[in-house]
């Protein structure tokens, strides 16, 4: 298989060695039934699987393998399945995003540690998608995203119900009066029907739309449905292209080049992504080495038009967006605006892949001279509240509250909000900023989704359903409000959010771009002088992640695993 201009395969230090170590690393594979031949050199493909049934987003992924699986034999190459840290986002507390980091860890030295040539990405839900494609770009190696594929549309009481937004949206009835809890409680297995991620354009949609548009993924992974069987011919393509990719030798970082996050983050706007994207790109990018600061979201993204009509900003679901075309019609429309000559992992460009692309439904995907909200992306702010930033998602916020001014009542964690949300004497008021500290990923710790704080009963009576509010945490990708999130530095870092007191008034400008805390300077560090750090914990991953953590505006990622160590055959285990 091998001669001077083509160098041996890393899969072949295992297995194609004719001495002790190879008989070991032959032997034990052969345990499993595979024949001889399939050790004789071609490419050995990692099919990474994020499967769990802790994770129900990603459950269907066993057999979702076998088709990859398929695909990598047809091509003439040999697929080893196996398992990495599956976080589910439903299920795992304090929160999912405490693990990302350690699932990325997982991802990358199972690839540089195994005889894998290239890589399969197995991915879904909110953080999986993330993390593995963190660990994989730390490692390089060719390599191909494959999304599990949204739900399809819940159906409650005959109208479409969707994942995250419809929960948000009756648990604000049942707490307005207008619902009672066992109409909200029969609401539990239609609006969850089918295996497969949210199918709002919450983070997992949005994640796998990232995928697709840095060109990771072959086209139209983001939005065939889990349950439509052209998911499972996807996934054969995938597994018959990595084949191809090791052969051409095209690596990772080939493909997510400074072009293709540019065109993630204008994408992102164009389908009114998740404010979550901004965190998980830039940690991708830290770790594939490309440049990539929170500025770019707001001057590449934040002029762009979002095209795309659904929930949570919208009225439409992913089964509907698969039908009027998917991620290529979207990238189509702006396709000006893309770098069209970014390279994907089909061997072909943006612009080959989404130039004709159809659509078949323009109510669901807009044009941009017709948009369905213009001018979407995330905007950052910041000012002496966050000195290294905020973002907030005009598109999921009211307009009237974008400039705001009003009197800051606070909360130190999401445990004291929810004890004294509902109290009729708290003194709150459709004007006031409700301000949440210590959720940040210090602080919570690992930055939960809390920043969508619910609002108070007395307030949702009026009939008023939002108000502006400010936290160092994050928001599920299926909320929507005008809350400002990631501010950075977060509290439990010592960031001024730390020393807002009630009555301070707090200004938003989102138009100026500006988060501001009418005190003068030599109070806020009066304030800041007498601030005590919260203690730290003790052992384990919660030790290591809160005291290597970066803020938000890094990614929050360890700051030891920024970067890369390439995918070098490790020395001999025996
Ligand atoms: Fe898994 Fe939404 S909870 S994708």
């Amino acid at each position: 298989m091998s001669s001077e201009k083509t160098p041996l395969r890393r899969s072949q230090a295992w297995f194609g060695r004719q001495d002790r170590d190879g008989f070991v690393h032959r032997s034990w594979i052969k345990n499993q039934g595979y024949p001889h031949d399939l050790l004789d050199g071609r490419p050995v493909i990692g099919i990474c699987n994020t499967w769990s049934e802790l994770t129900p987003c990603n459950g269907h992924f066993r057999e979702l393998a076998e088709f990859v699986k398929r695909g990598v034999y047809e091509a003439g190459g040999f697929p080893l399945e196996f398992p990495v840290m599956s976080l589910g986002e439903t299920q795992l507390r304090p929160t999912a995003m405490l693990f990302r980091n350690l699932a990325s860890m997982d991802v990358e030295e199972s690839i540089r540690g195994n005889p894998i040539d290239g890589v399969v990405l197995l991915m879904g839900c909110d953080k999986t998608t993330p993390s593995l494609m963190m660990g994989a770009a730390s490692c390089d190696l060719p390599t191909i995203g494959l999304s599990g594929g949204p739900m399809l549309n819940g159906k409650f009481r005959g109208k479409d119900v969707g994942s995250g937004t419809g929960v948000w949206q009756m648990s604000e009835m049942v707490r307005a009066g207008e619902m009672t809890m066992a109409e909200f409680s029969s609401c539990e297995s239609d609006m969850h029907r089918s295996s497969g991620t949210c199918m709002t354009m919450g983070t997992a949609s949005t994640m796998a739309s990232m995928v697709e548009a840095l060109g990771i993924s072959l086209p139209e992974n983001a939005a065939i449905p889990a349950a439509d069987t052209r998911r499972k011919r996807l996934a054969q393509l995938t597994g018959r292209r990595i084949v191809e990719m090791v052969k051409q030798d095209i690596k990772m970082s080939q493909i997510l080049t400074r072009q293709a996050f540019e065109n993630a983050i204008r994408t992102n706007a164009a389908i009114g992504g998740s404010t979550n994207a901004v965190i998980h790109l830039l940690a991708i990018a830290g770790r594939i080495g490309v440049e990539l600061k929170l500025e770019d979201f707001d001057k590449l993204g934040s002029e762009v038009n979002n095209i795309l009509n659904l929930q949570p900003s919208g009225k439409y679901l992913m089964e509907d967006f698969c039908y009027a075309g998917g991620l290529p019609a979207v990238m189509r429309e702006i396709l000006p605006m893309l770098h069209g000559d970014a390279l994907t992992v089909n061997g072909k460009t943006i612009r080959e892949n989404v130039a004709n692309a159809p659509c078949y439904n323009r109510d669901v995907i807009k044009t941009v001279e017709d948009p369905f909200m213009p001018a979407a992306g995330i905007a950052v702010v910041r000012g002496n509240l966050a000195p290294n930033g905020a973002v907030i998602k005009p598109s999921a916020a009211s307009k009237h509250l974008l400039q705001h001014r009003g009197p800051a009542v606070v909360f130190e964690s999401i445990e004291e909000f929810h004890a004294k949300i509902d109290d009729p004497d708290l003194d709150i008021d459709e004007n006031s900023v409700m301000v949440l500290k210590n959720c940040g990923p210090r602080g919570y710790p690992g930055m939960a989704e809390v920043g969508n704080m619910p609002l108070p009963p007395k307030v949702l009576k009026k009939g008023i359903t939002d108000m502006v509010r400010i936290s160092d945490a994050r928001m599920s990708g299926t909320a929507y409000g005008t809350t400002v999130l990631h501010t950075s530095p977060e509290a439990a870092a010592g960031g001024p959010l730390a020393v807002v007191q009630n009555g301070d008034i707090i200004e938003l400008n989102v138009p100026e771009r500006k988060l501001h805390l009418e005190i003068s300077d030599e109070e806020l560090a009066r304030r800041l002088a007498l601030w005590k750090a919260p203690e730290k914990p003790k052992r384990g991953w919660y030790k290591l992640y809160v005291e290597t953590v970066q803020q938000a505006h890094l990614g929050a990622d360890l700051d030891f695993l920024v970067g890369g160590s390439g995918a070098a055959v490790p020395r001999d285990s025996h």
